[in-house]
């Protein structure tokens, strides 16, 4: 979204203000002596991104005292977990695109990579307990253990056939609405507010924490490279054997007409003939393999040949 758009649907003045000093911020906070780790840890900065979380903190610092320099470093702290998130993320994932660049895992490496991650979270932390206080600290890295709780879920679900919408629910409540909340929680802790007003704006910003990752994983089914600026189910088809699980059907009838779709769009894309396969399990489970999968894929959804 242009930034434009948006400041039309927050016309805040400070907070646009707020924002462009926190990515001063965000630069001296991350930066390093060591200028080989420097670009390594400060180029996904550059690359941009939705500062989605940030902008989060600053809309709930607004709601109190006006105290500006804390609640743009609470902004910076979360957004090095985000973005140490990321550089972990991507190891997990052997993602090869992030922001439309190339992952740093595949620039550098996987070792790199972690090791960024790593002291963007380190510095998240020092910046809390500086600035922010005790409290925010805790905060912070209980959030992080939860971020570590969601994204061990999806890797234990990844696979497993029987894992439904709650499971899912649970995923992505721990890998990114625990952050996104504390996000809007760390900001109004920074501008004192009170604790009726703090609750209000964390549980807003908790439940836009879901339907800001269903948003993401929907735009991750549906949409190119390009678009996304990271590859999305369709480009990273074209191995043997692949899978995801897709959280966004009601139903199995609504899965089987998502899968039809899917399978006809990689299929016209891709030229893969029978190589290409798929199965739906509970309503929740895509799955492309085997030529015999391919085959009970087309029986269930009544396909023709
Ligand atoms: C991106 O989402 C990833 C996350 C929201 C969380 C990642 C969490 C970890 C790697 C746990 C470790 C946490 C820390 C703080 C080191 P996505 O994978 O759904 O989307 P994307 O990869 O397509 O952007
Ligand atoms: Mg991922």
């Amino acid at each position: 979204m242009e930034s434009n758009t948006l400041k039309k649907i927050i016309p805040i003045e400070q907070l646009w203000i707020n924002l462009d000093n926190f990515e001063n911020r965000l630069y001296e906070i991350s930066s390093s002596k060591d200028s080989y780790l420097n670009d390594i840890s400060q180029y996904l900065i550059k690359a941009g991104g939705k500062r989605f979380r940030p902008i989060c903190t600053l809309l709930a610092g607004e709601l109190g005292n006006g105290n500006n320099e804390k609640i743009i470093d609470a902004a910076v702290a979360v957004e090095l977990i985000h973005l140490g998130s990321l550089y972990h993320d991507d190891v997990i994932d052997e993602a090869e695109t992030r922001r439309s660049v190339q992952s740093a895992n595949v620039k550098w490496n996987a070792t790199l990579s972690i090791l960024a991650g790593d002291y963007l979270l380190a510095r998240s932390s020092e910046l809390a307990a500086e600035t922010l206080g005790l409290e925010s600290v805790k905060l912070l890295a209980s959030t992080y253990a939860e971020l570590v709780e969601g994204q061990t879920k999806e890797v234990q679900y990844q696979y497993d056939t029987d894992h439904n919408t709650d499971d899912y629910m649970k995923v992505i409540e721990g890998k990114t609405a625990s952050l996104i909340r504390t996000s809007a929680k760390l900001g109004a802790m920074a501008a004192e507010c009170d604790e009726k007003t703090t609750q209000a704006i964390s549980k807003w910003a908790w439940h836009s924490g879901f339907i800001f990752q269903i948003t993401d994983d929907i735009l991750d089914l549906s949409s190119d490279t390009e678009t996304l600026g990271k590859e999305g189910i369709v480009a990273r088809l074209g191995g043997d054997e692949f899978a995801i699980v897709s959280p966004v059907f009601k139903d199995k009838s609504e899965a089987a007409g998502f899968a039809r779709r899917l399978l006809t769009r990689i299929n016209d894309r891709f030229e893969f003939g029978d190589r290409l396969s798929g199965e739906i399990h509970a309503g929740a489970w895509f799955d492309i393999g085997t030529p015999e999968r391919l085959e009970r894929l087309r029986e269930m959804l009544g396909a023709e040949r």
